[in-house]
């Protein structure tokens, strides 16, 4: 296991040679300038600190998204601006978009949720038509040779989260690129300076793959969770999401991102078209499926698609979740329940006001995602099919024949 390896080399944990060459590689892939931060949203932070645009301007954002986007826009004194969700591609609702540009809009992030990728040519329109600058947050899908071939190519600049779920993984981890070299030079002061994570954080962060390797076949027998709740307690594992983010806060300090953590996400570059054609396999299974069984689903997932996760929808999502949970099949990723998931986060302290986004509202109730991570069998990709089929038949035959 490479972070195994890694916690044994503690010397190179902060500085060795790997950032470097993480770096090189995306700048050759992308074409474009690379800084590295410990996480996307420390990145993303640095990033709108770089921009040449007034503090105080609007950054739309999809009202169903990750309370890191609102975060860091807030901690660099940006104002979030929550934009309605097409249920169909779980992207930006980009027929109603353009008359809710107003003159303090200044940017733009587009997010290609789960990996459903949005239409980058109508928003790089938009964004011309209307002077905004276009982030493109790239955290739940990165392309490889067979695509998807539009990621990367239409953004003013890229975000890529290096993250525990995300589409490459070094637990922690993330990077900007761009070609602008105005805003490079800035981002690279941004990393100059930057702090180096503490060595007791970096060690949490690489016991974290080992930890879950040993609870993962106990699990369902409660030994594996009681193991990972010891390990929290002592400290073990660092949470993705702190109490204070919940709430609405980020730091405004960024940090490096540690040179351990880099070889990670170099390693999973390296079988990166396996890892993408895995998830290609699963989304694939789980579409026909959903084709067969006339699951509601977004009408973008293509089976080309290496999906980060495959998202269903339904009335039920809720009863169905807890119904799984008893079967040991766990499915509460943290994107269901709220518009700025998790559903623990303070939403009103994000600046989402509930009603603004009424269809990111009722998909983020009605959502439930199936899981498509590089470890995942198709023996249990089987096993979630079949209990989430029955669940799904069991509770749309409960409802009354008007509902249907
Ligand atoms: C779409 C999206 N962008 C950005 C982030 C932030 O990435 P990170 O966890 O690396 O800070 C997340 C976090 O989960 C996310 O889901």
């Amino acid at each position: 296991m490479q972070s195994t390896k890694q916690l044994l080399q503690c010397w190179k944990w902060k500085n060795g040679p790997e950032r470097e060459r993480l770096r090189e590689s995306l700048e050759k892939w992308f074409g474009a300038r690379c800084a590295l931060f410990a996480s996307g949203r420390e990145g993303l932070l640095a990033l709108l600190r770089s921009l040449p645009i007034e503090k105080g301007s609007g950054i739309l954002v999809q009202g169903f998204t990750c309370v890191a986007l609102p975060n860091a826009i807030h901690a660099a004194g940006f104002t979030p601006t929550f934009f309605e969700v097409d249920p169909e591609t779980l992207n930006f609702d980009l027929d109603a978009l353009d008359g809710k540009i107003t003159p303090r809009t200044k940017a733009i992030i587009v997010q290609h949720t789960f990996g459903i990728v949005a239409d980058m040519q109508k928003l790089r329109a938009i964004a011309d038509r209307h002077g905004l600058l276009l982030i493109e947050d790239c955290a739940h899908v990165l392309p490889d040779a067979t695509g998807p071939k539009i990621i990367g190519k239409h953004g003013d600049f890229l975000m890529l989260s290096f993250g525990r779920d995300k589409a490459a993984s070094g637990v922690s981890g993330g990077a900007i690129l761009t070609k602008d070299e105005e805003v490079a030079k800035l981002l690279r002061d941004e990393e100059v300076s930057a702090k180096e994570l503490p060595l007791l954080t970096i060690k949490r962060l690489l016991c974290y793959p080992l930890i879950y390797f040993i609870a993962k076949p106990f699990y369902g027998i409660g030994i594996g969770k009681a193991f990972l709740f010891l390990a929290s307690k002592c400290h073990l594992l660092s949470p993705v999401l702190t109490k204070k983010e919940k709430s609405g806060f980020q730091s405004p300090i960024v940090h490096r991102m540690p040179s351990s953590l880099c070889a990670l996400v170099r390693w999973e570059f390296k079988h990166f078209e396996s890892i993408n054609n895995h998830r290609r396999k699963i989304t694939k299974k789980y579409l026909e499926v959903a084709r067969k069984h006339h699951w509601k689903i977004p009408s973008d997932i293509t089976s080309d698609l290496p999906l980060q996760k495959f998202p269903i929808l339904t009335q039920d999502a809720d009863s169905i979740r807890s119904k799984l949970k008893k079967r040991n099949i766990y499915l509460d990723d943290g994107w269901t329940g709220a518009s700025i998931c998790p559903r623990t986060v303070n939403q009103e302290a994000t600046g989402y006001i509930l009603g603004f986004c009424p269809k990111a509202e009722r998909l983020s109730k009605q959502i439930l995602v199936l899981p498509t991570h590089p470890t995942m069998t198709a023996r249990q990709a089987n096993t979630i099919i079949k209990e989430v089929n029955s669940l799904l038949k069991k509770y749309e035959n409960r409802k009354p024949k008007s509902e249907n």
